[in-house]
């Protein structure tokens, strides 16, 4: 049984907490391969709205089994809040939840680090969430971090001390003015690294292979989008890991040929939260209400969200370089009303018009090329099969498909589970 994905396109905030949990039923596992607690999926049904970082959106599901996989960065504390936040729900987390024991750790000095880093960086700040994931992946690749395997070892604390102690250096070293009680970040993360560990540690490849092998459907679920890649996106304004496809078979230790759909993930336009180039970024009255109708704010940081125009030379893109085999169309309703639609087609990069998406894309290189297309003025919130979907949209959608060559399977209408069109 081959391993679906689920990654967004954008610049994350497409909706793929929403869209796990839309499918989770179809699947016996849903394991999460990149990033860490800088990652806000929301889910909303029976009247709840619940935020996820690190745990798996398919954790509401009575049959589902969620693994944090290995490409994961997992802070303690902040998982200790999720599953706080999860108790009222009576999940049966130790059957329900796996954590691999080759996901590494984020220590509070990580954390002290991003900030620092940020701090040193004045105006070009990267627009971090100050999660600490920068410093952790890079404490990974420089093979000095620490797994969740080595909690099961005696002299953890003191591999904690002797990083954290390094990690304290190099805040030195920045000269910016960071202010922080280490005694007090630090009690909080014993603490909750002992309710870390009375979770169910795995080898998580091994135990993803034997699923597959006993015939389990497995979707794995990516965060962040591909814009955000630490290889494919906006360089150096995106985040530290592979967001894109790739990022699932070392997430996970799924081979390649293991790999069945690709489930592509987009919002009817764009978002942006943080820094770096955004081309078809509005200031105008049409870019406020997309923020306002859509209710754009990060879901981990609360910061308003950057919004613009679909842009589908970026999206071209990212179903590429992902091999999208079906796309998700979220958040069409946030355009109903909307006199005229625009879709950038092309660039104008260095005084040629092209296609592709280039090296950099930084204002100063780039402006984008639109198509107009009719809106429509229906609401969209209640509407619950695809024959009730207005022309416009319908024309809306048909243009993209020609254009990404890949069928849009779903239509989100709404946040919540039911607001959800099957095409
Ligand atoms: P970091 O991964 O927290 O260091 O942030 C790097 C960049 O990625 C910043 O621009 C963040 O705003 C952005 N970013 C990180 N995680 C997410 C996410 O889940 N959604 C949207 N943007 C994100």
């Amino acid at each position: 049984m081959a391993v679906d994905l689920l990654l967004g396109l954008q610049w994350g905030d497409e909706g793929k907490g929403k869209i796990v949990d839309v499918l989770t039923q179809d699947y016996d596992i849903i394991a999460r391969f990149q990033g860490g607690p800088n990652a806000g999926h929301t889910l909303e049904f029976d009247g709840i709205k619940h935020v996820l970082h690190t745990i798996p959106s398919g954790i509401f599901h009575k049959n589902a089994v969620n693994v944090v996989g290995n490409g994961v960065v997992i802070d303690p504390v902040i998982f200790k809040k999720e599953l706080d936040a999860l108790k009222k729900f009576n999940l049966d987390i130790n059957s329900k939840l796996f954590i691999s024991r080759k996901a590494h750790l984020i220590l509070p000095t990580h954390r002290l680090l991003d900030a620092a880093s940020e701090a040193s960086k004045g105006k070009a700040k990267i627009g971090s969430t100050l999660k600490g994931i920068g410093p952790t992946y890079m404490d990974k690749t420089g093979r000095n971090g620490m797994r969740i395997g080595d909690l099961e070892l005696s002299d953890w604390k003191e591999k904690y001390r002797s990083l954290a102690n390094k990690h304290e250096a190099m805040i030195n070293f920045y000269d910016v003015d960071i202010q922080y009680d280490l005694a007090e970040l630090e009690a909080d993360f014993f603490k909750a690294v002992e309710e870390l560990k009375l979770l169910t540690f795995i080898d998580s490849e091994e135990y993803l292979y034997q699923a597959q092998k006993a015939g389990k459907k497995i979707l794995a679920e990516g965060a962040q989008g591909s814009l955000l890649d630490i290889d494919f996106g906006t360089y150096p304004f995106v985040t530290s890991s592979n967001t894109t496809a790739a990022g699932a078979c070392t997430g996970l230790g799924v081979a390649p040929n293991q790999i069945g759909a690709v489930k592509g993930i987009f919002k009817a336009y764009t978002t942006r939260v943080g820094s770096g180039p955004f081309p078809t970024e509005l200031f105008d009255e049409d870019g406020e209400t997309m923020a306002r109708v859509g209710n754009e704010f990060g879901a981990t940081t609360g910061r308003p969200r950057r919004c613009g125009w679909l842009d589908l030379v970026a999206l071209k893109y990212a179903v590429r370089v992902n091999g999208v085999t079906e796309l998700m169309m979220m958040k069409g309703d946030v355009l109903s009303g909307f006199n005229k639609l625009k879709i950038c087609t092309a660039y104008h990069y260095k005084g040629e018009q092209i296609e592709h998406f280039p090296y950099n894309i930084e204002a100063e290189n780039v402006t984008p090329v639109y198509s107009e297309m009719d809106g429509w003025k229906e609401d969209l919130t209640n509407m619950t099969s695809a024959d009730q979907l207005p022309k416009a949209l319908n024309e809306y959608i048909a243009f993209l498909e020609k254009e990404l060559e890949v069928p849009i399977k779903i239509v989100s209408v709404g946040p919540d589970r039911t607001q959800t069109i099957l095409k």
